[in-house]
């Protein structure tokens, strides 16, 4: 690994995580195109973008022919501050949707490998683990090429958890921060992992190690002990000569994106067209990546439940459940998306009547302005995660709420649930509870409704992306001034 940049203007801020900001399509006609994202990562790093000059450094989602890269490098660089990782199609198969969406993903949210998966083939396969850790180098040397003194690196979740390591054995007093967006699981379901060491020694070489929740950092420590043997405090981790520190840092929304978005006289039109449309009823929302840690499946038997038990709401109460399709080369991404289906059918049909369905399933992705619209009209939105690392929909409802003070129904496993005390706060696999739950919400009286809206909005609006990027960064930069020191005195 070499690196190519020589001229020095000062240090920047290099954020690596395997997806970039910007997708690359090629289309029949051989033409790139480049479409900006407006994911949560995009905003919460418009914060450190004034902090120091910023490049992001991913893969574009697509195999990029050889004879084109160097067009594509330009471009993603010169329009984009983006740096690419060019991965095959057969690698990225391997890499991202074998060992870190269909051993990674599903073992830290708590749900257990199979031994062998439906095609008779061991499940935790020899080659994911050797794909996972050729992207991790390429990753690295991606970082290497565009890597000058002082730069500050931040890796971000489970994709490239070998990466701070591969860095360090490179760049001795480079200073790195690695997040992860995802729960960490308590050592008893982590030390399933066949390369559980491997995956803690990649990332204690990082400087700052920062989690959305005291539980995930508390797991994380408790393994380094338990796994590693390794001495631990609740500030981090030793490790030989290096000290990992832990932080709690939650991630949060952009709230100028809704406000101005809640202006906008278009989405507007939009939201007095779908109040007319839904008048005399009560709205329930759901929006999710169809995920099977998402936990749709739980939220439709809720409804039925509700419509059973409570029949007097049975033509009241509509369900729009946005399922937006993801990873959709796994298996048991096309199981969930085949029972989901089925389950809406089956309530379609048992509760349904020529004027009135109870779901609406909206099976792709929303245009923001829409999303934003059906936020504001709803009257309860439905976070029923079985896990999630910090669920930013809940946030997102809240900021669409001012005028309604509609009521969110959150999930215990999911993350923000630790910090939303505005929320009716419910076990999603106690179905009759989250029914009870949806119950309460659509009965409660306003008053009611505005206090607990009022103690959502206010930590949303404060809590936000900017904070926590900021926060973060400004802790790396503190923790890495400390071991310079100690390492000069
Ligand atoms: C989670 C992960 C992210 C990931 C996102 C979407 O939020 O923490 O790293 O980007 O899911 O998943 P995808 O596989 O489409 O990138």
């Amino acid at each position: 690994i070499v690196s190519t940049n020589s001229a020095k203007v000062g240090p920047k801020l290099l954020v690596v995580s395997n997806r970039l900001p910007v997708t690359v399509t090629k289309d029949n006609s051989g033409a790139y195109h480049f479409n900006m994202s407006s994911g949560g990562l995009v905003s919460a790093l418009k914060g450190v973008k004034s902090l120091m000059p910023f490049l992001w450094i991913g893969w574009p989602g697509t195999e990029i022919d050889p004879n084109e890269r160097d067009y594509v490098r330009n471009k993603l660089r010169e329009d984009y501050s983006c740096f690419p990782v060019f991965i095959t199609d057969e690698q990225a198969n391997l890499y991202y949707n074998g060992f870190c969406n269909d051993v990674l993903w599903p073992l830290f949210h708590y749900v257990p490998l199979p031994i062998v998966s439906s095609d008779g083939e061991r499940k935790f396969d020899f080659k994911y683990w050797q794909a996972y850790s050729a992207a991790n180098y390429r990753f690295a040397e991606a970082v290497l090429q565009v890597y000058q003194d002082g730069d500050y690196i931040w890796v971000q979740d489970y994709h490239l958890l070998l990466l701070p390591s591969l860095l360090r054995r490179r760049l001795r007093d480079v200073k790195i921060g690695f997040f992860l967006h995802i729960p960490f699981p308590t050592s008893e379901v982590y030390r399933i992992i066949p390369v559980r060491k491997e995956l803690l020694q990649g990332v204690l070489a990082a400087d700052l190690i920062g989690f959305h929740t005291y539980d995930y950092a508390r797991h994380f420590l408790s393994v380094c002990t338990r796994i590693l043997g390794l001495e631990s405090s609740p500030k981090g981790v030793n490790y030989h000569s290096h000290f990992a520190h832990v932080g709690i840092f939650p991630i949060g929304i952009d709230p100028n994106t809704f406000h101005r978005a809640l202006e906008d006289s278009n989405v507007q039109q939009r939201i007095q067209e779908l109040h007319e449309r839904f008048m005399g009823k009560k709205v329930l929302l759901g929006v999710d990546r169809l995920d099977y840690i998402k936990g749709v499946p739980h939220k439709l038997l809720a409804l039925e439940w509700l419509l059973t038990k409570y029949s007097e709401w049975m033509h009241k109460v509509v369900l729009v459940q946005i399922a937006v399709p993801t990873r959709t080369e796994i298996e048991e991404y096309k199981k969930l998306s085949s029972q989901t289906n089925e389950l809406v059918g089956r309530i379609n049909g048992k509760f349904g009547t020529v004027d009135h369905s109870p779901i609406m399933f909206i099976n792709q992705s929303l245009v923001f302005e829409e999303l934003v619209a059906l936020y504001t009209v709803a009257d309860v939105a439905i976070v029923s995660s079985v896990r999630d690392g910090m669920n930013l929909v809940s946030y997102e409802f809240v900021m669409c709420q001012q005028a309604n003070k509609g009521v969110l129904i959150l999930s215990e496993f999911a993350g923000s649930a630790q910090s939303l005390s505005g929320a009716i706060r419910v076990n999603p696999w106690n179905i009759e509870e989250l029914a009870n739950a949806i119950y309460e919400a659509i009965s409660m009286p306003r008053r009611e409704r505005e206090i607990k809206h009022w103690k959502l909005y206010r930590y949303v609006t404060t809590h936000t992306a900017e904070y926590w990027a900021k926060s973060f960064f400004q802790e790396l930069d503190n923790v890495v001034k400390h071991r310079d020191e100690l390492r000069l005195s």
